[in-house]
This record gives structure tokens, C-alpha cells and sequence, in this order.
């Protein structure tokens, strides 16, 4: 405890970004520190599994101390420490797993074994006043413009004036949107997530990430996507949407890579040149339509008026703003963390092991990683 605040260590090493965070009382980010391996990855175009493992041996205990050092904690101050133990790259979690479990043992802390997807709905409950990351505002009006900047409000434009702490508890419905995941999930109790729909094949950031490949943009390809898909038209090319049978809150991402493939192929073979731009934004476009398609339906479904987004593919410009506007439609509330906590990090780990270890208690020190893991 410090200044009578429970205090979380959290850690998230799933896939390539090694991560530590502190949080008080669940929700109020006192740090938030994430090591970024993407320069060793990108010379091979995606994720390495085994480098990445050893990354994460050599950078994790650096990243915990930074952690604790700029949240002004010690390890006295801990109350709980939590670590994603799937789903992920399975050597790459177990070492943010292990280090997490020995490191609760050595200091006689509790411990919680955090699924990584709960982590992505918990990202909507954070503070983002934390040092180096701006506050956000939660009013309608802001989610929309937020959305539509593809960004967090800064303070000087009224940011640090509107909520800093997000007041959203459940029951609501959450989209997460990532490289390993596209689910939408009514989140019913802090404990109770039942997942109403998921990708039958790729995830949409799996899609990103090869339809940026096919477009000769590099690794990680979604950020680039939506940084080349500014400057095209939407509506210059088509590619299809696939919705799966009538009422089905399932997606299918997997054949829009052949369709971006083909599409450059046969205009590149016909003499033409293709304008990459609108390639991006016509693929983007498509996805976003299916997302925002089934987002509305299971909204409805579940009756639900409040929304989280989060997962790396939630800090997409076009998406974000999409899903403000289907929002303001429905007349729902929209949660959209700034897209660095979008994308993978430790503090959404400790605000679902806070909520986790609060609701159920402890998880026991022998669990395992795991690659793939029900919600
Ligand atoms: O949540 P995340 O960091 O890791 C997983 O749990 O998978 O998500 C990573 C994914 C990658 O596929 C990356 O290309 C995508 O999120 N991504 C984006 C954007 N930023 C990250 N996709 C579209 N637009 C973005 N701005
Ligand atoms: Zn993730």
C-alpha cells in the first residue's frame, strides 16, 4: 500500500514488447513502461518468436525496476503482482510469466495470471494522466474527436480539464482488435466476459500486418497502413467485405490478402499503376465496415450502452472514428484508450490482475504459459 492506494506491479511480455507498469487502486497508471523490440524484428518482416524470448530474458528486469522507479514504488509498497499467462508467443510469455511468479515468491506477494484479451478491455479503465502520456477526455463530443485524430485529446486542448480517471464499470460491451484477435465480448461483471464473437481465421491485425507485406510497407504493418491510407480514396478500389451468414458476430479476415494481392497483380500486369494509397485505404475500408457492422449488432444484441475498444488495431485513425460515430448513433458511450494503450503494455495487465485478485484472490504459483487460452 502507499498513501493507503493498493498497489499493482504488472507484466506483459505476450509478443515483441517487454513491459512493466505500476497502477494504485486498479486504475490510476503510476507507470507505464514498455521496451519496443520492433527494430530487431523488422529485418525479418514480423515477429521472431525465439528472439523474441530472448529479448524479453534481457530486458525484463531493467523494464520492472524502471517501472518501479518512476511510479516512486518500492517493493514494500507492493500488493499484488500480475503477468499475462496467455494467450501469446508461448517462450515469450514465459518469461514475463516466470520472472513475475519468482519475483512475487522472493518479496511473499500475492500473485495473478492474467488472461492477455482481459487485458485489452481493462486498457478502457485506465488513467492516462500518467507521466508522458496525456489525459483523455470522455465527454461524447471528445470520444469523436479523439477517434477522428486517431489520438488522445492534449492538455492543452482541454484534455487534463475532462475525466482522467474512467468512471466505466461493467456490464458492457468490449471490441478488442489486435494481431492475435478480433473478439466482441459482453463483459458482464469484472469476471464474467462472454465472448459473442471472434475471427474464424486471421485476426484483423494479422491482415493489416500482410496486406502492409503485400504493399511493400514492412513490419509492423498496420501503423503504416494507416499513416498510407490518409492520403487515398476509400472508395477508388473495392475489395469485399465478408460477413459469414446473416446474423453471425463471427469474422473472416484471411482472404483479404489474396484479394489486395490479386488486385496489385492484375493492375500491375494490365500496364497500370496501382496508387498504393487508395489500396490502403480501400482495404482499410473494408475491414472497418465488417467491424463496424457487427460492433452495432452485438451492441444491440446485447443491449448494452456502453463500449470499450482496445487491441493494437483500436489506435487505427479510420476505425476509431467509425466506431465514435456508430457510438454516437446508438446513443452508447465510447471508451477508447489513446493507442498506447491500444497496443500491448503492462498497466492494462495490472488493472485486470487488481480486478481478478479483488474478485476470485490469488492465482497459484505453478500455472503454466499458455499459446492459446479461452476467454
Ligand atoms: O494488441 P497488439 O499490440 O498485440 C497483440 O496482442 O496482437 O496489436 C498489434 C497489432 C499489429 O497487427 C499491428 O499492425 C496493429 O495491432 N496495429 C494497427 C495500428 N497500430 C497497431 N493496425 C492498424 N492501425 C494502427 N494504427
Ligand atoms: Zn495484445
Amino acid at each position: 500500500m502507499k498513501d493507503g492506494k493498493f498497489i499493482t506491479l504488472g507484466i506483459e511480455t505476450s509478443c515483441d514488447e517487454t513491459a512493466a507498469a505500476v497502477t494504485a487502486d486498479g486504475r490510476e497508471t503510476l507507470s507505464n513502461v514498455i521496451a519496443s523490440q520492433i527494430d530487431v524484428h523488422k529485418v525479418f518482416g514480423g515477429v521472431v518468436p525465439e528472439i523474441a524470448s530472448r529479448h524479453h530474458l534481457t530486458q525484463i528486469n531493467a523494464v520492472m525496476d524502471s517501472a518501479l522507479s518512476e511510479a516512486g514504488v518500492s517493493w514494500e509498497d507492493i500488493d499484488l503482482v500480475g503477468a499475462t499467462y496467455g494467450p501469446g508467443l508461448v517462450g515469450a510469455v514465459l518469461i514475463g510469466l516466470s520472472t513475475a511468479k519468482a519475483a512475487a515468491y522472493a518479496a511473499a506477494k500475492p500473485f495473478a495470471a492474467v488472461h492477455h484479451i482481459k487485458g485489452h478491455v481493462c486498457a478502457s479503465y485506465l488513467s492516462t494522466a500518467s507521466p508522458g502520456v496525456p489525459a483523455r477526455g470522455l465527454a461524447d463530443a471528445d470520444a469523436v474527436d479523439l477517434a477522428s485524430a486517431g489520438r488522445s485529446l492534449p492538455e492543452d486542448e482541454g484534455g487534463a480539464a475532462v475525466a482522467a480517471m474512467p468512471t466505466i464499470e461493467p456490464p458492457h460491451l468490449a471490441l478488442v482488435v489486435s494481431g492475435g484477435h478480433t473478439d466482441l465480448i459482453d463483459v458482464r461483471s469484472y469476471t464474467d466476459y462472454v465472448l459473442l464473437g471472434h475471427t474464424r481465421d486471421d485476426a484483423v491485425g494479422e491482415a493489416f500486418d500482410k496486406v502492409a507485406r503485400s504493399l511493400g510497407l514492412g513490419y509492423p504493418g498496420g501503423p503504416k497502413v494507416d499513416e498510407l491510407a490518409k492520403n487515398g480514396d476509400p472508395t477508388a478500389v473495392k475489395f469485399k467485405r465478408v460477413y459469414l451468414e446473416e446474423g453471425s458476430l463471427d469474422f473472416s479476415f484471411s482472404g483479404i490478402k489474396t484479394g489486395v494481392l490479386n488486385y496489385i497483380n492484375t493492375e500491375r500486369q494490365a500496364g497500370r499503376e496501382v496508387n498504393l494509397a487508395d489500396v490502403a485505404a480501400g482495404f482499410e475500408a473494408s475491414a472497418t465496415d465488417v467491424i463496424e457492422t457487427k460492433t452495432r449488432l452485438a451492441l444491440r444484441r446485447a443491449g448494452r450502452k456502453k463500449l470499450t475498444m482496445g487491441g493494437g488495431v483500436a489506435a487505427n485513425s479510420m476505425l476509431r472514428s467509425r466506431i465514435a460515430a456508430v457510438c454516437m448513433e446508438e446513443r452508447v458511450e465510447l471508451y477508447a484508450p489513446p493507442p498506447v494503450y491500444c497496443t500491448d503494455n503492462a498497466a492494462m495487465i495490472a488493472c485486470a490482475a487488481y480486478y481478478q485478485y479483488l474478485c476470485e484472490g490469488s492465482s497459484s504459483l505453478d500455472i503454466d504459459a499458455y499459446a492459446s487460452l479461452p476467454l
